[in-house]
């Protein structure tokens, strides 16, 4: 749900810029040509596939620009619209004119603060070709301590880690009552939507914004917890209730076969 309402959304500014072309996608001349070429120039093709823009129809073309129906060299004309490959400092601006929002929050960020002076950018913690849908697996030693200790880093996953659990637990329960034929679909928005709010705050990577929030969240998720055990509870006790009928209607059962027998047993004539 949360991955679709995402989605929608960027697929939106896609259509309204038109950059997002579906059949040009399987028919591009950069894919035909790159996948011959061999070495490096086709090493992106393979990684590409495999990877979340690919499922997403996200091609080469979207990123780099230029003609995707033009087969000779002449695609890769800056005339075409061709960007080629943006240097270190150009990455935020070169994936965030469709991630407005990630964008948004990194470039108010430590990391976009410094993005000239060290400070890390897109592809050094998604990757360029390969890149996946992302969690908090980004978020680990190798990776973050290249520039920096990883204490703050362990921070900033522990306490996302922690909503992230919560929302986990929450989410099955949610979808157990869903089974047993409750109306669940309130408690399901709300829960996406504290964690869309709750996945837009890594790219800021301010420890003392995350911790605090994060206790905000859970309270959030807290009174949707409530709102499920209550739930459950008034189930129970409906079950409690029906399982009392139902003794009750056995007991009456056999009091009136009982009566039925003795008063049978009377009539009957030997
Ligand atoms: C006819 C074959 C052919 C087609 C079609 C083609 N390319 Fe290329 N591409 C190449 C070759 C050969 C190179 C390496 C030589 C060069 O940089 O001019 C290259 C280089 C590149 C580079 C690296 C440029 C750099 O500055 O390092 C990118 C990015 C790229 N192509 C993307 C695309 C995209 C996107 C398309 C489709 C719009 C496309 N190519 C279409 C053959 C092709
Ligand atoms: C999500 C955006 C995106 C897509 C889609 C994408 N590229 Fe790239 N590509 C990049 C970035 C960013 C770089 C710069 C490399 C870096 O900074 O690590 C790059 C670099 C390259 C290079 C230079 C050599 C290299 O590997 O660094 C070539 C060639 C290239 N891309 C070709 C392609 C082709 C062919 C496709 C389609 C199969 C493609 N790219 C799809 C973002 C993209
Ligand atoms: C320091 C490493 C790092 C940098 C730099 C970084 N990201 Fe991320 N990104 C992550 C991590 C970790 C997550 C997962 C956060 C989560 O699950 O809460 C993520 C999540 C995302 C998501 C998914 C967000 C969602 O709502 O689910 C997108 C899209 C994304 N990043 C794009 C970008 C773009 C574009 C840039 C550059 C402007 C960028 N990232 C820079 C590490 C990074
Ligand atoms: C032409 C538009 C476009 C460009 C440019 C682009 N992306 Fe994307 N990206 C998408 C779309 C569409 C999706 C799939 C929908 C979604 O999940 O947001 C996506 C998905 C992602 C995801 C997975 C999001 C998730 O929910 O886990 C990450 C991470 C990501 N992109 C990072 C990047 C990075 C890094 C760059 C630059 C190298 C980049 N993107 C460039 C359109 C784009
Ligand atoms: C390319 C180098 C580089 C990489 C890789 C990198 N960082 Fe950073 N980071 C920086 C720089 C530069 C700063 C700003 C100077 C400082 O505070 O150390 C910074 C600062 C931070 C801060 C402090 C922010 C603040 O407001 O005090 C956090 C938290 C952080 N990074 C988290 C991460 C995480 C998480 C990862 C891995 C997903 C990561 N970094 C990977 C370069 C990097």
């Amino acid at each position: 749900m949360k991955r679709v309402m995402v989605q929608s959304a960027v697929l939106l500014c896609l259509l309204v810029v038109g950059v997002v072309d579906v059949d040009a996608a399987e028919k591009s001349s950069c894919l035909q040509c790159h996948a011959d070429l061999g070495g490096p120039l086709s090493k992106p093709v393979g990684l590409w596939q495999a990877s979340v823009h690919a499922e997403n129809r996200v091609s080469c073309h979207d990123c780099h620009g230029g003609d995707a129906s033009e087969l000779s060299m002449e695609a890769m004309s800056p005339v075409r619209g061709f960007i080629g490959v943006p240097k270190y400092g150009g990455v935020p601006d070169f994936c965030g004119r469709c991630h407005i929002g990630v964008k948004e929050d990194y470039d108010a960020s430590a990391h976009g603060l410094a993005l000239n002076n060290g400070g890390a950018q897109c592809v050094l913690c998604h990757g360029d070709h390969a890149i996946k849908q992302a969690d908090l697996d980004l978020i680990n030693e190798q990776s973050c301590s290249r520039c920096h200790e990883y204490d703050r880093a362990a921070k900033i996953r522990t306490a996302l880690a922690e909503v992230d659990s919560a929302i986990a637990l929450l989410d099955l329960e949610i979808k157990q009552l869903f089974r047993t034929g409750i109306a669940t679909r309130d408690m399901s928005g709300e829960l996406f939507s504290v964690r869309n709010d709750f996945h837009r705050l890594f790219h800021n990577v301010d420890v003392e914004a995350v911790t605090a929030q994060s206790a905000s969240f859970l309270e959030r998720l807290e009174k949707t917890s409530g709102r499920v055990d209550s739930i459950k509870s008034d189930l129970g006790q409906r079950k409690l209730i029906g399982a009392v009928v139902v003794v009750l209607l056995i007991a009456a059962g056999i009091l009136f076969l009982l009566l039925r027998r003795t008063y049978g047993e009377n009539k009957s004539p030997r």
